[in-house]
């Protein structure tokens, strides 16, 4: 590893990638926007019992993955993981414990130690939503419609969608006593996770990916005939609203999600370039307590990982074209010119004309391979002879074209 390089997972991103990643957010923003959801942004960094509480202290994400450390006054700080937790404990200072509706968008860095892989980072950027304060299946299935546009929006347009039920508290009681007979039975054919997963989290067993553990869980008892009908019609009508809204998913029973506040609707979706592991978004509708509240918030929402959807527009050979290609480069030969082309330079720029320029004494040569390297669309060319005429050369860089104008006219002929 090089002295310079970025801490292993994560990355500095350069202007190229950096306008890809402006693509997806700027769309975002556009296609929240359409269904009433406004930008939020919280700190970096939470107090890190908000994660502990919001998102359950047995999860693998606070057990395993969080950059925790003390401020100079003892408190224990974390570097978020996820957006939701935090952005719950804004709306907070809003009506959402009392049902009023908040509809808000978020995107930025989170933070989770774990092994980088590709498409695996430690800093990775998420764009997600939350819809807070009201519970409806509709919502639910509004929720994953809107991902859904919005994928389609960037290009990503066959992806695969799977929802399940995760029901709610009271049908897991029964439910988790008969997977956990279930799975007690043949505990010993299954990995060392699944065995602590038995006593902690029974319902992490259900997406175990060993293959030994994949054999048994396919004969898993069906626990949702535990559930009670109505979280049975809650996900029915999900189900009916996403087909009347034409937004294809399938049911997958073993989808079950990493985080402990979901309750009801999970979702979760791939695309076929990346494999089925590796997924691009996923939510769902959530409980979600914090330090000091004896209720929880209530929500729904999504996070989509930014580098992810980067790496499918990538495949697909969708890529943001470089917004230097209308750069104009101004040529100074000598010093008359050079001051006369750095005034000429803000003028055209306040205009909103981008334009770079030679300010030091370099050859023709020379200002023109600069001019090339950046991708000038066009070069204006300035000298003596065309100070003392009023005038300008312009090459058009795509054509090949000269043009000698009028210094009145430069502006009108870029554009
Ligand atoms: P999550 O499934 O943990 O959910 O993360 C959402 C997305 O973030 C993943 O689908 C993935 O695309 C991306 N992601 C997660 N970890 C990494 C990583 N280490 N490197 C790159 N990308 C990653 C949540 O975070 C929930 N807060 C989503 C939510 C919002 N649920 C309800 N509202």
């Amino acid at each position: 590893m090089g002295k310079f390089s970025p801490v292993p997972g994560t990355a500095d991103i350069f202007p190229e990638e950096s306008m890809q990643y402006r693509k997806i957010e700027e769309t975002g923003a556009d296609i929240f926007g359409r269904y009433g959801y406004g930008e939020l942004r919280t700190p970096t960094f939470e107090y890190t019992e908000v994660f502990q509480k919001g998102l359950g202290d047995d999860t693998e994400v606070v057990q395993k993955e969080m950059y925790t450390f003390e401020d100079r006054g003892g408190r224990s700080l974390t570097l978020r993981p996820e957006g939701t937790a935090g952005v719950m404990r804004a709306l907070l200072a809003t009506d959402v414990m009392n049902g009023v509706e908040q509809r808000v968008f978020y995107y930025g860095s989170m933070f989770r130690g774990e092994r980088p892989a590709a498409g695996r980072r430690r800093e990775f950027h998420q764009i997600g939503v939350e819809n807070v304060g009201r519970i409806a299946p509709e919502l639910d299935a509004e929720c994953i419609a809107m991902l859904y546009h919005f994928l389609q929006e960037i290009g990503i347009k066959d992806v695969d969608i799977r929802i399940n039920s995760r029901g709610v508290a009271e049908d897991r009681i029964e439910s988790g006593k008969a997977l956990k007979e279930y799975f007690a039975a043949h505990i010993n054919d299954m990995c060392d996770d699944c065995k602590v997963r038995l006593e902690k989290n029974i319902w992490r067993i259900l997406d175990c990916k060993q293959q030994a553990c994949r054999d048994i869980i396919k004969d898993a008892p069906d626990y949702r005939l535990f559930f009670s009908e109505e979280s049975r019609n809650y996900f029915k009508t999900v189900c009916e609203t996403l087909d009347a809204l034409k937004v294809p998913y399938i049911v997958d029973p073993m989808l079950v999600r990493g985080l402990d506040y979901y309750v009801h609707t999970v979702f979760e979706l791939s695309h076929n370039c990346l494999g089925s592991a590796i997924a691009i978004a996923g939510g769902g509708r959530y409980e979600l307590y914090l330090p000091g509240q004896s209720r929880p918030v209530r929500g729904v929402g999504f996070a989509a990982g930014i580098e992810r959807l980067l790496m499918v527009r990538e495949a697909l050979g969708i890529k943001e074209e470089s917004d230097r290609k209308d750069l104009v480069y101004l040529v100074s030969l000598g010093d008359e010119a050079r001051k006369a082309n750095i005034e000429l330079a803000g003028i055209l720029r306040r205009n909103g004309l981008k334009v770079a320029l030679e300010v030091e004494n370099r050859s023709m040569k020379a200002q023109m391979r600069s001019a090339n390297n950046c991708g000038a669309a066009f070069v204006v060319i300035r000298g003596e002879n065309e100070l003392a005429e009023k005038c300008a050369v312009i090459k058009n860089m795509t054509d090949g074209t000269e043009n000698k104008v009028p210094i009145e006219k430069i502006y009108d002929s870029l554009i």
